[in-house]
């Protein structure tokens, strides 16, 4: 059984389909959330957490020094016994330390097809405008392994979902976050059964 910390900024609804996924998923009886921690002490994925007694912790990024922050991530994880990290909907870089002693053991979740419509300032819902504005034909889903930048390093699963003439950006952020919900988990599956 393999620990996963989960690290949110938002509402979580990435971190609600790994946790359901470990109840009666693809991820039943071969991972287990151990932590949620979050950078955002008003993160609604904190009380998903908590409704499921998980433990969840917030160090508050916008009024803390930021290498007082990262320690205390540092200390929370390695204090849970994770094996994977999971980026969730997570906005903050991961520092150095945590990228070299977890290599390959960080996975990120971004709303479009990686390596297009990435990196800094490329989150949420500013990716589905720019998706929308390029009048691309698809968009979809990427879970990669996480380095210290933004939206690079290897990807461990894409899918793909279809953006018609008359969609807003609303209306592709829900299709793709469908299929956010259903590769997350198997990501995860994928790299503890080292199948990458
Ligand atoms: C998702 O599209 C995620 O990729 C992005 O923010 C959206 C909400 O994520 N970063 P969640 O509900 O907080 O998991």
């Amino acid at each position: 059984m393999k620990n996963l910390a989960i690290l949110i900024s938002g509402g979580g609804s990435n971190l609600q389909s790994i946790i359901d996924s470990t109840k009666n998923g693809v991820l039943k009886d071969i991972a287990k959330v151990v932590v949620v921690i979050s950078d955002n002490p008003s993160a609604y994925g904190l009380e998903r957490a908590k409704k499921e007694n998980i433990k969840a912790v917030a160090f508050d990024y916008k009024n803390m020094d930021k290498k007082a922050y990262n320690a205390e991530v540092y200390k929370t994880i390695k204090e849970s016994k994770a094996d994977i990290i999971c980026l969730a909907g997570y906005l903050k870089k991961i520092p150095e330390n945590i990228v070299n002693e977890y290599k390959s053991k960080i996975l990120n979740i971004h709303p479009a097809l990686l390596p297009n419509f990435g990196g800094k300032g490329m989150y949420g819902h500013f990716v589905h405008e720019a998706v929308v504005k390029a009048k691309e034909k698809k968009s979809g889903a990427t879970v990669h392994f996480a380095d210290e930048n933004y939206d690079t390093g290897n990807i461990i699963i894409q899918k793909e979902v279809p953006v018609y003439e008359t969609d807003t950006a609303d209306d592709v952020a829900k299709r793709v976050l469908v299929v956010e919900h259903e590769i997350f988990p198997k990501a995860i599956k994928k790299v503890i059964e080292s199948e990458v």
